[in-house]
């Protein structure tokens, strides 16, 4: 498919290899994904550059942290047919990139990135005064343009880096996708066409550009798209000449925002594993079991016989996540009336995470009993991808000056 206009279908991201992955991810993350990989073309990796930008004293946690993750992917249903499944670092190409974007990027702009200056307070035990850090989403938006993704999702914490990329790709385009007799080519490209399309791209040009008519846009982008007979490059003029730029070399990725996932933790916060309040997907039954009937209710119901608030108790946000209505009344009617007792109250909880489980470890030990089937679907996940990404390449390297035979 012609990379501009792939650009709508296209999906890309990654995350960091933290390790096993737990139930605060598997509802905030790996089920959009999940949905994700049947609408588009997908592209999710393993950030390990990333994991080097704060990890670069202790490096050896990676490699079992990386593995670990893919199995959790796997086992939650992401599948290596439908996605391209790889490790950042197995596309040397995406470093690359990161190089070539560093010259034109203005080192404001990565010192504005609020991330930057909170993780550096967060993180006060590491040295994060570095090259590396500083280009921590410069290195995120090199990612995400060598595929020309269409559409990133991630949470909140993350759309400051987009709209760098964002930001980055604009001037890009602007530097070298002006090229000498941009216009006269763009309007030979034009014809090319056929009359018609040529006509109808002209109005829908003159709509937007005169009268910022945006959905005049999106149909001349539509049109675009549908052309068969006109080369990579002349498509990207016509995507550029539309909105007023030169080649659009480098599309705007959009964020997609996933909700926030209303997964708590045992106690009641955020599930993270810095709170130590997780249950890992892997976790055995009988872990997961006893964390849950042990975890803390509202602290004012200390015998049975006293009334409870359902607000005030973090079992209550796991029915909140797991249970039906016809429950959920049950739990909090006979919580406030002392109807019910916590463990009781807790039952269905408990089955319904453990029923959630089951496949997941089911799928989970397939993979662990076959390392080289799990080592084979990312080498050639990273083989697919590292075929897009160098086609991106090619075009990059000759937009800067930078092809030499
Ligand atoms: N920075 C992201 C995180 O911490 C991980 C990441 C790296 C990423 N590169 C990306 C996410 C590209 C989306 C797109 O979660
Ligand atoms: Fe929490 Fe349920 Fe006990 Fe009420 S009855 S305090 S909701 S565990």
């Amino acid at each position: 498919m012609n990379p501009v206009s792939s650009q709508h279908t296209r999906v890309l991201s990654g995350m960091r290899p933290t390790g096993s992955l737990h139930l605060g991810h598997y509802h905030g993350v790996l089920k959009n994904w999940l949905q994700l990989q049947y609408q588009y073309e997908c592209f999710f990796f393993i950030a390990d550059w990333h994991a080097l930008t704060t990890h670069y004293e202790d490096p050896e946690v990676i490699p079992g942290s990386v593995w670990e993750m893919v199995i959790d992917w796997l086992a939650a249903g992401i599948s290596h047919t439908d996605s391209k499944l790889f490790i950042q670092s197995m596309v040397p190409e995406h470093a690359e990139l990161h190089l070539l974007l560093s010259m034109i990027t203005p080192l404001g702009w990565l010192e504005r990135v609020p991330s930057y200056k909170d993780q550096q307070d967060r993180l006060k035990n590491l040295d994060l005064a570095t090259y590396g850090f500083l280009g921590y989403p410069l290195l995120q938006a090199a990612d995400i343009l060598i595929y020309r993704a269409g559409l990133v999702p991630v949470g909140e914490d993350q759309v400051a880096h987009v709209e760098l990329t964002r930001e980055v790709a604009r001037r890009f385009n602007h530097i070298y996708g002006r090229e000498p007799g941009f216009e006269e080519k763009a309007d030979q490209a034009r014809k090319k066409m056929g009359k018609k399309a040529a006509k109808l791209y002209n109005h829908y040009r003159k709509a937007f550009q005169e009268n910022g008519d945006h959905q005049a846009l999106e149909a001349a982008q539509a049109l675009l798209e549908e052309q068969q007979n006109i080369t990579v490059n002349d498509r990207e003029r016509l995507f550029g000449y539309l909105e007023g730029s030169g080649r659009l070399i480098l599309p705007e990725p959009m964020p997609l925002l996933t909700k926030a996932s209303k997964m708590p933790g045992l106690d009641g916060q955020k599930m993270s594993k810095s709170y130590h309040n997780t249950i890992a997907l892997r976790d055995e039954p009988e872990i997961v079991e006893k964390a849950l009937r042990t975890m803390p209710t509202d602290t004012n119901r200390v015998r049975r016989s006293d009334p409870g608030d359902p607000a005030k108790c973090p079992v209550w946000q796991f029915h909140e996540v797991y249970s039906n209505e016809e429950v959920k009344h049950w739990a909090a009617n006979g919580c406030r009336t002392a109807g019910i007792g916590c463990v009781e109250c807790k039952q269905p909880v408990i089955e319904s995470v453990l029923a959630e489980l089951r496949p997941i470890q089911e799928r989970a030990r397939e993979f662990e009993a076959q390392p080289e089937l799990v080592r084979s679907i990312i080498a050639e996940g990273s083989e697919a991808a590292r075929h897009v990404a160098q086609t991106t390449m090619v075009e990059v390297r000759e937009a800067m000056s930078m092809k030499h035979l």
